[in-house]
């Protein structure tokens, strides 16, 4: 089996800022509560007619060009999210074509926050069997188009946006060291959005019923998440022979302050080396985590040989991590 690596990131969010004031003008809600209670303070809202595949096109440009990877050289797009432009064709179709990436194959990948982890651990495989070069992992999401405006408990959590990661061949004993994943559909109604498939097809009623938005059990979620994030963590080091100790960075899904707080305190190790951005952005879902670490990795936090965990979790419910020892620098096969 190949080693495989990131060897480009890039990632976009729309312009437009929601703060937690802006809130308090149509919802009974206010800064405070929302800071307390999450640690959110702002979010970026993608406009009306800008759908993902506009966000996942930036920010999967911006990843082939950190990596000086022409589109044409692209095998494989695989696009995590769970706000796709279509129910179909595959939003990665789409973006495959507006990048010019016309010898990809691509498909759309539903695996919620857990999605980026999903994506690149699925993509890793084609290239680890010498089946694929190079494969793009974009996970994005425009979830402010699927939240219901009138619910406090939801619609103050999420924001839009979209991360990238070019994946190839690297070095021997770099890369990916291991990944664990997990599902558990009896968590399903946890968090869905019930109607528009073959459940709940669209209907008058299903829109007065407001089933095509977002729904969400907080506190279910809450405790599921708090569990998960920290087993899943300490899973996937056992599973790549390594001790938190070894850990330079991590890179947690990015939905509630206290949930990543939880999982610091249970894992044992120090804040400074975890990665928190949900400040600024909320919470994007499938791009949480490619945004961070691009975001992370342009401020010069990571070095070449630094071992980095990105664990997610969402709806599914699944839940997800993998364990990378950073490099950049792609082989040539
Ligand atoms: O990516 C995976 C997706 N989701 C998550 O990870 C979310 C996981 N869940 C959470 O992060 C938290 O459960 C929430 C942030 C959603 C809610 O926090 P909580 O501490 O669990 O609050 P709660 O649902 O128990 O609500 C407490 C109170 C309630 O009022 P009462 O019944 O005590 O009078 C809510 O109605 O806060 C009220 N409330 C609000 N108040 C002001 C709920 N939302 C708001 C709001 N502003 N936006």
């Amino acid at each position: 089996m190949r080693s495989v690596g990131i060897v480009g990131i890039g990632s976009y969010v729309p312009e437009n800022i929601v703060t937690n004031k802006d809130f308090e003008l149509f919802l009974d809600t206010n800064d405070e509560w929302i800071i307390s209670r999450t640690g959110i303070k702002q979010r970026h809202i993608a406009p009306k007619d800008m759908p993902v595949s506009e966000l996942c096109y930036q920010a999967g440009l911006k990843a082939l060009e950190d990596a000086q990877i022409a589109p044409e050289e692209v095998d494989l797009i695989i696009v995590a999210t769970i706000t796709p432009d279509y129910a179909f064709p595959a939003t990665a179709c789409l973006v495959a074509d507006r990048l010019g990436a016309r010898n990809a194959a691509g498909f759309d990948l539903e695996a919620g926050c857990s999605g980026f982890v999903y994506g690149v651990v699925t993509g890793s495989q084609f290239i680890a069997t010498g089946m694929y070069k190079t494969v793009l992992v974009i996970g994005g999401e425009t979830l402010s188009k699927v939240l219901n405006w009138k619910d406090r408990s939801t619609c103050i959590l999420f924001g839009d946006g979209a991360g990238a990661a070019v994946l190839q061949p690297v070095k021997e004993g770099f890369g990916f060291l291991g990944f664990e994943l997990g599902s558990d559909g009896s968590g399903g109604a946890l968090l869905s959005q019930p109607a528009g498939g073959s459940m709940y097809p669209a209907s008058l009623e299903t829109v007065e019923k407001n089933l095509h938005t977002l729904q969400m059990e907080g506190k279910e979620v809450y405790k599921f998440a708090v569990r998960v994030m920290g087993e899943v963590s300490l899973k996937v080091l056992k599973n790549a022979d390594l001790k938190i100790e070894d850990v330079d960075l991590l890179i947690p899904h990015q939905a509630n302050i206290r949930i990543v707080d939880a999982a610091v305190r249970r894992l044992g190790i120090s804040p400074d080396k975890v990665v928190v951005n949900l400040d600024k952005y909320g919470n994007m879902s499938a791009a949480s985590i490619p945004v961070a670490l691009d975001e992370t990795f342009k401020s010069g936090r990571i070095a070449e040989g630094d071992i980095i965990v990105m664990a997610g979790f969402g709806t599914g419910l699944t839940w997800g991590a993998c364990v990378l020892k950073w490099t950049k620098v792609g082989l040539e096969v």
